[in-house]
């Protein structure tokens, strides 16, 4: 049997590793292709959800954060800074502790799920508090890292999209070839970005970001492999609707959802993100709370996959399109679940009616219970 052995040795030769990398994994990647029949036939579809909340730190945060860690590493930096919206202070606290370099987290006061601040905590990170919103915090975590002796992790960090393109490779290697759409949750958008990049690597082609000055020349050029797809997909953005700049054609003063990780009105790769949506004849649209936490549970009961709700947006997303009737017979689509459920608890319970039933501690009333 092959057992997994993280992003940089599976996907070695495609990304801006050297001998004298020092590889700093927690085992991420590899994350299953889940169907979902009941969506699918709705849809006359083949729908699946890609489940990145099982990656170490229960987010997708861990393909960029394994090689951007690594390259601090291989720099010689001892400590590592980022602005977070909660699941990229999760996985920098957790692989900087891996690296063994400090962590410093600057977050948004009083929006980050109960989840993702323990594991700051328990990961051992500074945690700097700010009244303000992600987007403050990304201007001051990018400021220190110009003056001071402290590397950024956030994904305008090239590294960190080179590990998360990873992602888009794993879905042609476990399909055979690019689905028709990809969907996914856009907050700061990094991540539609990086699977841009992944999907047109994979088909042979190069992208903007592939060829921006920004990245590693290390890096591989796609042109130098066979390539393995014979197309890219069409990308689907979804954003919350009170944080929506892509929607509303530039940012977004005061961001508002209930998917806290998506709370982000400036989102740094907005070029790329424009460029893997025009250049896929995709789009990014923007669906409401209600119908986020209505994809949650959607997930929830009829996949068995439990979802953050920012994850939520991009099967919203799916529903919303299939009504518009944007979905066509037969398609193919993979929607990125981005972050695990069981990160912020308190808003999925917070619309279920909980029942329990109690008896006494015996085998008898539990069969009188149950009728059984
Ligand atoms: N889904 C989840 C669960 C996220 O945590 C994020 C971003 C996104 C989607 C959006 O991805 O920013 O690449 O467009 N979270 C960041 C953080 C901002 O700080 O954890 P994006």
């Amino acid at each position: 049997a092959h057992i997994w052995q993280g992003l940089l040795n599976e996907y070695r030769d495609r990304l801006p590793v050297s001998q004298s990398t020092p590889i700093v994994t927690l085992g991420e990647g590899g994350t299953p292709l889940v169907p979902v029949p009941t969506l699918s036939k709705k849809l006359d579809a083949q729908v699946w959800v890609k489940v990145e909340g099982m990656n170490p730190t229960g987010s997708f945060k861990d393909r960029g954060m394994t090689m951007a860690m690594s390259k601090v590493a291989e720099s010689g930096a001892n400590t590592v800074i980022c602005a977070s919206t909660g699941n990229t202070s999760a996985s920098a606290a957790a692989y900087a502790v891996a690296a063994g370099v400090n962590c410093v987290v600057v977050l948004p006061k009083g929006k980050i799920a109960a989840g993702k601040l323990a594991q700051a905590i328990v990961h051992g990170a500074r945690l700097v508090q700010i009244d303000g919103n992600f987007d403050d915090g990304l201007n001051i975590a990018r400021e220190l890292s110009r003056s001071y002796p402290v590397a950024l992790v956030n994904s305008v960090n090239p590294y960190r999209l080179q590990g998360q393109k990873t992602a888009a490779f794993e879905v042609v290697d476990t399909l055979g070839d690019a689905p028709d759409v990809h969907m996914l949750p856009v907050g700061n958008a990094g991540n539609i970005s990086a699977y841009w990049m992944g999907y047109n690597e994979y088909a042979g082609r190069t992208t903007a970001a592939t060829m921006s000055a920004d990245f590693d020349a290390a890096a591989a050029d796609p042109r130098d492999f066979a390539p393995v797809a014979t197309r890219v997909p069409r990308m689907w953005g979804i954003q919350a609707e009170g944080a929506a700049p892509f929607v509303h054609g530039g940012p977004v003063a005061n961001p508002e959802t209930v998917a806290t990780a998506i709370r982000i009105g400036n989102p740094a790769s907005w070029d790329y993100a424009v460029a893997a949506r025009d250049d896929s004849n995709g789009f990014i649209s923007a669906v409401s709370d209600s119908e986020i936490l209505d994809a949650q549970a959607l997930l929830a009961a009829e996949a068995g996959v439990f979802v953050e709700p920012a994850s939520a947006a991009s099967v919203a997303g799916l529903i919303k399109a299939g009504e518009a009737g944007l979905v066509q017979k037969g398609w193919k689509i993979v929607c990125t679940v981005t972050g695990n459920g069981l990160k912020d608890t308190a808003t999925a319970l917070s619309r279920q009616e909980i029942t329990t039933e109690s008896i006494a501690p015996t085998v008898e009333a539990a069969v009188e219970l149950l009728g059984l």
